[in-house]
């Protein structure tokens, strides 16, 4: 499976935003990981679908991770008007995973599925999304720590989705771990401040790139 590395705008600056998008998308990234955080799901308020109108024109896939109580009931829609082309959803989030996905879907988007670090992998046995995301911090802030046991997590996740699904990974990633997801079966990598936290993003993407592929 192709290795992706989805930039987190999370951490950019959002003065010069589509600046800073521009330089990573000539470095060759061809997604871009927008974080959604409610005030609910996890404490702090981040970004709405705004920022998605302010970027759908730049020819990049929009992947949206709603870090929000109750996706179904209007953010799923919001966020699919405004350009998503992947949208993920937590388990932890709401009851009503299945008809999430399948809200996710009827809008033409990818469906993504969410576990947090202390989230058991069993969901993935009875549904299987287009994409499974582990998360490798708990959700909510950038520039944490990788949690490590999420290595074994990730392996034990591939077993179970198969070689189809794209694995991702989002928290902590950098050029050091960027390397044991791949080899664990992540297939697409998260990195927010790895990337935007750096002096030169163009760089800091293609240096994570080459430590995930390189090991691969
Ligand atoms: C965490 C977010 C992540 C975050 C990653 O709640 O879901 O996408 O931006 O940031 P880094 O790469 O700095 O850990
Ligand atoms: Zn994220």
């Amino acid at each position: 499976m192709t290795i992706e590395i989805a930039p987190s705008i999370l951490s950019a600056d959002f003065g010069i935003l589509r600046e800073q998008v521009q330089l990573v998308e000539d470095a060759g990234a061809r997604i871009i990981h927008v974080d959604v955080m409610d005030g609910q799901f996890v404490p702090p308020l981040s970004m709405g679908p705004q920022v998605c109108e302010a970027l759908r024109d730049m020819g990049l896939h929009l992947e949206v991770h709603l870090m929000v109580d109750r996706p179904e009931t209007i953010q799923v829609e919001t966020f699919a008007a405004a350009g998503a082309g992947t949208i993920i959803i937590h388990a932890e989030a709401t009851p009503a995973v299945d008809y999430a996905l399948e809200l996710i879907r009827s809008h033409g988007c990818k469906a993504g599925l969410a576990v947090n670090p202390a989230t058991p992998l069993s969901i993935y046995e009875e549904i299987e999304p287009d994409l499974a995301l582990c998360m490798t911090v708990n959700p909510g802030w950038g520039g944490q720590s990788f949690i490590a046991s999420s290595i074994e997590k990730i392996t034990r996740l591939r077993a179970i989705v198969g070689d189809e699904v794209v694995i991702e990974v989002d928290g902590g990633v950098d050029a050091r771990t960027a390397g044991l997801c791949v080899a664990a079966g992540a297939s697409r990598l998260v990195a927010g401040s790895a990337i935007f936290g750096q002096d030169d993003p163009a760089r800091a993407f293609n240096d994570i790139l080459n430590a995930a592929t390189i090991r691969n």
